[in-house]
């Protein structure tokens, strides 16, 4: 199967505080090596979000550095603008080799339609990073090999209208940004992007352009990866702040996680479903499906990290997917929950301890159930809050 069964479990020492103040540690804080055995647990189901490949800029980004010389498509050719390029398509490849690997004893080699909900934002590049994944997690074995110069079959994906879409609640969701533009206005936060203030005078300076918030710098920090992406060197005058923009960059990821309130709206209607489908498959249902996949972006891999109690402020890269597994204790009977990053696209996952799961590295699943009680949120219920019609 080309997995290993024994994991190494990284675990972040200081992850100890209550979801709703994220302790701002990561991968350098200390870590320590302990062993669970994946093999004594059967994985009913798994629950995977994962960001798109590469990608290249989109216009608000590219208004941030109001260029002549950038804002031209033939930069851009043949992928046009927010979209996935070759490097991403390739990254999206390893995702779908990563999870074949990981849920290949969950789910059949055939594409069997039952076993697999497989869902996209309305976005070019999450469905073309969903069909890339697809083509490597579904190879056709003889039975549904149909052209056999082709080693490729078709599976669909759905993907809900974009104004009702619980995974765009940054784009949907008005009271979502409300509520993190009030986090800026906390002493903490006014403290921590004191030390900043020259930094935004100084890009907007450089970039002639209205440098004023955490976002607008991370607006800024994607631009310049995704221009990277297409070849465009990033100037040296933001090369020479690079470790202070990064640093901004992680203060808006704090910030967006910041409160139950910000999870609830960013992933509580995710984090329902996905217990609701448990519960079914607890209850013994067999119409549930055992693979459910999301490709999505960035905060979306942060906010189920957030609304699992394992997330530490950083930007979910290119291809990174997080899967929270439901399992069964082969040992004792009971049930549990499973939370496997992969930072980098195509893995390794490392299971990372839940917060207030008393660092096992299965959560049991009633403890789980209750910590995410005040994060979940019926759609009806997300609708009103975020005024959608
Ligand atoms: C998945 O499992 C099947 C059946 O056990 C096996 O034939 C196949 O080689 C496995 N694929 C991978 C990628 O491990
Ligand atoms: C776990 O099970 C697999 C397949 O049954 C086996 O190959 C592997 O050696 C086992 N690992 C451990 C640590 O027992
Ligand atoms: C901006 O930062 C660069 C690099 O630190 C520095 O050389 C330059 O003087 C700064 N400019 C302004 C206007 O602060
Ligand atoms: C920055 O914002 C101010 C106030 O909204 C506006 O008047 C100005 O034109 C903006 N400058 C640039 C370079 O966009
Ligand atoms: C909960 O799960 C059941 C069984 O899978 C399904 O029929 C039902 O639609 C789900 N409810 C919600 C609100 O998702
Ligand atoms: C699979 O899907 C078909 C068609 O929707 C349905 O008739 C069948 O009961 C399903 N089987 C299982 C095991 O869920």
């Amino acid at each position: 199967m080309g997995i290993f069964y024994w994991y190494s479990i990284l675990i972040a020492v200081g992850l100890c505080e209550s979801l709703d103040s994220p302790a701002d540690v990561g991968a350098d804080s200390e870590v320590k090596n302990t062993e669970f055995d994946l093999n004594k647990t059967e994985l009913l189901a798994a629950f995977v979000v994962f960001r798109h490949g590469d990608r290249t800029p989109d216009q608000e980004e590219l208004d941030k550095l109001p260029l002549k010389e950038l804002n031209n498509e033939k930069l851009f050719y043949p992928y046009g603008k927010k979209a996935l390029t070759n490097k991403g398509k390739q990254r999206a490849f390893l995702v779908g080799k990563y999870l074949r690997d990981r849920y290949n004893g969950t789910i059949s080699s055939l594409y069997l339609p039952n076993e697999s909900h497989i869902q996209t934002t309305d976005y070019s590049r999450t469905k073309m990073t969903a069909l890339t994944a697809l083509a490597a997690l579904f190879p056709p074995p003889p039975a549904q090999r149909w052209n056999p110069d082709l080693n490729w079959q078709p599976v669909p994906y759905d993907t809900p209208a974009y104004n009702v879409d619980n995974f765009l609640y940054y784009y949907n969701c008005p009271r979502y940004i409300q509520l993190r533009n009030k986090i800026y206005e906390l002493p903490e936060f006014q403290k921590r992007l004191a030390p900043y203030e020259r930094l935004f005078k100084n890009l907007s300076d450089k970039a002639q352009s209205n440098i004023t918030t955490a976002e607008d710098v991370f607006d800024l920090d994607n631009l310049f990866q995704t221009l990277g992406n297409v070849g465009v060197l990033t100037p040296q005058w933001a090369v020479d702040v690079m470790p202070q923009i990064k640093e901004v960059t992680k203060i808006e990821y704090a910030a967006e996680f910041y409160t139950v309130e910000l999870i609830r709206l960013a992933s509580g209607v995710l984090m329902g479903d996905i217990l609701n489908a448990t519960n079914a498959i607890i209850d013994g249902s067999d119409k549930v499906p055992k693979l459910w996949l999301f490709s999505a972006h960035e905060n979306n891999v942060a906010a189920l990290m957030a609304a699992s109690g394992v997330f530490y402020p950083h930007q979910p890269k290119y291809g990174s997917t997080i899967s929270l597994e439901m399992r069964k204790d082969l040992v004792t009977g009971k049930y549990g929950v499973l939370t496997v990053y992969a930072a980098e696209a195509g893995g390794p996952g490392v299971i990372l301890p839940i917060r207030g799961c008393g660092s096992k590295p299965l959560c049991d699943y009633d403890s789980f159930v209750s910590m995410t009680q005040e994060i979940r949120i019926s759609m009806s219920d997300y609708k009103k809050e975020c005024s959608i019609k």
